[in-house]
């Protein structure tokens, strides 16, 4: 499964990371702490962190983009430290790759934070979507990068049928144009493939709408505990661990709130600031499952310095994604790794913010009973189509809902209503 992987050896990794900040720019964390996340999301890939190397900077250099005196500088380090890789926070231009490539020599790969996070999602991917996901997205991300390092990838990769054997090349193309129309060749396939796990996950989703229970999607960080919380609602055995992107597939499960109404929860990818745009398009089906739920839990580690950074950037990413107008509920997990709550600076209007500890199972109650509240009040668009017998049905249609259409016909009364959640199991069987 990892046969795309193009800087998996059986050598050890051990890596070098490089950070730079330019002058008068306002990322979301400081220099300091998003090379600490890099480092993170470097162990988590399975290498070891051999060294560093931050930067601030007026402009990027067009050509090495830390400048040509600071490569000369990160060479040294390198070569002392004895590092294989480098790996660089920002996402390198296919331009820039190649000129510290060429700089760096032959023994040292160069990878950037994407291509990291790329490497992890393919490590953890575990479903067959996932996996089709992630691999669609690292070959996009190495079609414009391809250079010496990836051009044994497309015959690896391809696996049977996709080798370019001797004599099959067209003439005067080089190997990495025979590479890259493999790539993709390749690329048009998985797409193919998505479509068809995806039109079989639609009609899933379908049922489950038609079954009218509502889907609560966990949303967070990466690291947040939304698998732990998950697992504490449910004394389920979602995979758990303290790495970064632990959970890639979505998870459901299906939880009893404390008004007796069954709902599903749903585990989710974890989000990461500097998500590379490959991957959120790959993920973007996933991610669906996010636009079609109708309530939202945002899953927050409290005790993180970069708690605020992170519930931003989450925001963020959740407005890119054309987010339904959901309930949204924060929980600030982790309350027993603190003595006291850090002040939570947000825009976003929450329907509530219940804080609690996944791990010891406190204030699991105080978020139920926020989701039913929170359900009681969501409202549904529903079509229905009540016979004229069922003139009780009628009525408590007009005293419990919102009816904005009415037309008498020969088959019944077809009535337009937004209905509470919480009534909506009355009626479903009236839905036309
Ligand atoms: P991704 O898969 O990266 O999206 O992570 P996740 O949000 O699903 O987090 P997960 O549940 O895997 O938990 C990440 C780490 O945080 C694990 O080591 C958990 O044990 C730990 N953790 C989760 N909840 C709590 C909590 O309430 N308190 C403390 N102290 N640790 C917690």
């Amino acid at each position: 499964m990892d046969e795309i992987r193009g800087f998996a050896s059986d050598e050890l990794e051990r890596a070098f990371l490089v950070a730079v900040q330019s002058r008068g720019s306002r990322p979301l964390l400081s220099l300091e702490d998003s090379l600490q996340e890099l480092a993170r999301l470097t162990t988590t890939a399975g290498m070891v962190v051999v060294g560093q190397a931050t930067q601030m900077m007026n402009q990027i250099d067009p050509a090495t983009f830390v400048g040509s005196g600071k490569l000369d500088e990160i060479v040294e380090q390198i070569t002392e430290t004895g590092a294989n890789v480098m790996i660089f926070d920002d996402e390198l231009s296919p331009r820039h790759q190649r000129e510290i490539e060429k700089r760096l020599g032959e023994n040292v790969k160069v990878i950037d934070r994407s291509a990291l996070i790329l490497d992890i999602f393919a490590q953890h991917a575990q479903t067959r979507e996932g996996a089709l996901q992630v691999e669609l997205a690292q070959y996009e991300y190495r079609l414009p990068r391809l250079t010496r390092m990836w051009t044994h990838l497309a015959r690896q990769g391809g696996g049977k049928g996709s080798s370019v054997g001797v004599g099959l090349r067209g003439p005067g193309e080089t190997q990495l144009e025979v590479d890259k129309r493999e790539i993709g060749r390749r690329i048009a396939k998985l797409k193919e493939q998505l479509e068809d796990v995806r039109a079989h996950r639609a009609r899933h989703r379908d049922k489950r709408n038609r079954s009218g229970i509502p889907v609560i999607a966990l949303v967070g960080y990466t690291n947040a505990g939304k698998s732990t919380l998950l697992n504490a609602l449910t004394d389920s055995d979602v995979y758990v661990a303290d790495q970064l992107f632990a959970t890639l597939d979505p998870t459901t499960r299906r939880v009893e709130l404390p008004s007796g109404r069954h709902v599903l929860f749903s585990d989710t990818v974890g989000f990461i600031q500097k998500l590379p745009t490959t991957l959120i398009a790959a993920f973007r089906a996933t991610l669906e499952e996010i636009t079609e739920a109708d309530l939202l839990i945002h899953v927050v580690d409290s005790s993180h310095v970069n708690v605020n950074e992170q519930i931003e950037s989450v925001e963020d990413t959740l407005a890119e994604l054309d987010m339904p107008d959901v309930p949204r509920i924060l929980v600030l997990n982790k309350t027993d790794a603190l003595d006291e709550l850090p002040p939570i600076d947000t825009d976003e209007d929450y329907f509530a913010r219940v804080s609690l500890s996944a791990r010891r199972k406190q204030g699991l109650d105080t978020l139920l009973t926020a989701v039913d509240r929170a359900l009681a009040l969501q409202m549904r668009l529903v079509k229905l189509l009540v016979p004229y017998d069922r003139g009780d049905l009628l009525s408590e249609l007009y005293e419990r809902t919102k009816v904005t259409a009415r037309e008498d016909t020969s088959d019944g009364v077809r009535i337009t209503a937004q209905i509470p959640l919480d009534v909506y199991d009355h009626f479903k069987t009236y839905e036309r």
